[in-house]
């Protein structure tokens, strides 16, 4: 009787395990999968040129996500679309946890551009270094102001609300990480958002936000991210 007890429990766990591996995603089987990521966004998902995201430490259910919004057509990305096609529901679940798994590399400060300077510097060629320096901390200061108390005039919503007051996100609700990804990307992607671009999903939270933003406190909230600890 023991016996027979025994081998029906075993044979259970045995056809539960894999539908488990499944929905939580297998992080080997998904190290091999991302042979094919790494070109663009590293071996680790810490990618080196700023305009590819990285994706270390990036919550599951978010890449999950996305990967099926690139699929589906629901965020618009040329350079993604035809690779996330390929991805079944198994692929997607080990992607993500294999890049979830690793750890996000941290960004050097930002250096200025000369979008960044003040019209009355003329592009910045007049300022000298430690002008330069107190204008990136003025930056960076109004970047973290934005993020943890919003813009109640211009009813821009505190980002720290969502993403965490470490850029740390919201894994249950899907909200992603932030801290220490890109600047460049961030710029880009909230910059997309804001013109309906990244997504046409009218209701999206980030277009509702991003819309309200000017491009100074786009500019400068991303390079306060990027040094996000
Ligand atoms: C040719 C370069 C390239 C390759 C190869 C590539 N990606 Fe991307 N990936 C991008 C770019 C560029 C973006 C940003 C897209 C945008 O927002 O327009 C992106 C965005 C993403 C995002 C969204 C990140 C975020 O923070 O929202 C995920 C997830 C992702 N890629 C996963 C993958 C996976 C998994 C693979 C391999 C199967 C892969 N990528 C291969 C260039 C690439
Ligand atoms: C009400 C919740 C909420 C608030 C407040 C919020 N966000 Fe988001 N954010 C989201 C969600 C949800 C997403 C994912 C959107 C998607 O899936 O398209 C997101 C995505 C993003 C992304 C894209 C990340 C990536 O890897 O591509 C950036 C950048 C971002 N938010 C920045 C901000 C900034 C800056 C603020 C403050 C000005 C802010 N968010 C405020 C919910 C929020």
């Amino acid at each position: 009787m023991l016996k027979k007890l025994l081998a029906v429990s075993i044979s259970i766990i045995c056809m539960a395990s894999p539908a488990l591996v499944n929905a939580e995603g297998d992080a080997q089987a998904g190290k091999q999968l991302a042979s094919s990521c790494a070109g663009c966004h590293g071996e680790t998902g810490n990618s080196i040129v700023p305009s590819f995201p990285k994706l270390a430490g990036q919550h599951t259910s978010y890449l999950n996500k996305q990967l099926l919004a690139f699929k589906n057509g629901t965020r618009q990305a040329p350079m993604m679309a035809p690779l996330a096609m390929g991805l079944n529901d198994k692929n997607r679940a080990d992607l993500a946890k294999f890049y979830a798994s690793q750890t996000i590399s941290a960004n050097p400060m930002p250096t200025l551009k000369a979008e960044d300077h003040n019209s009355s510097d003329e592009a910045g060629s007049h300022s000298d270094n430690k002008n330069k320096e107190a204008e990136l901390k003025a930056l960076l200061s109004f970047g973290g102001d934005l993020y943890r108390n919003g813009d109640l005039e211009r009813e821009v919503s505190a980002c720290v609300a969502c993403h965490g007051p470490f850029g740390e996100g919201n894994k249950p609700a899907g909200f992603p990480m932030l801290k220490g990804q890109h600047a460049d990307y961030l710029i880009q992607t909230l910059t997309d958002f804001k013109t309906n671009t990244r997504t046409k999903v009218a209701d999206n939270m980030m277009h509702m936000i991003a819309t309200k933003m000017t491009e100074k406190e786009i500019r400068a909230v991303s390079y306060y991210i990027s040094v996000m600890k």
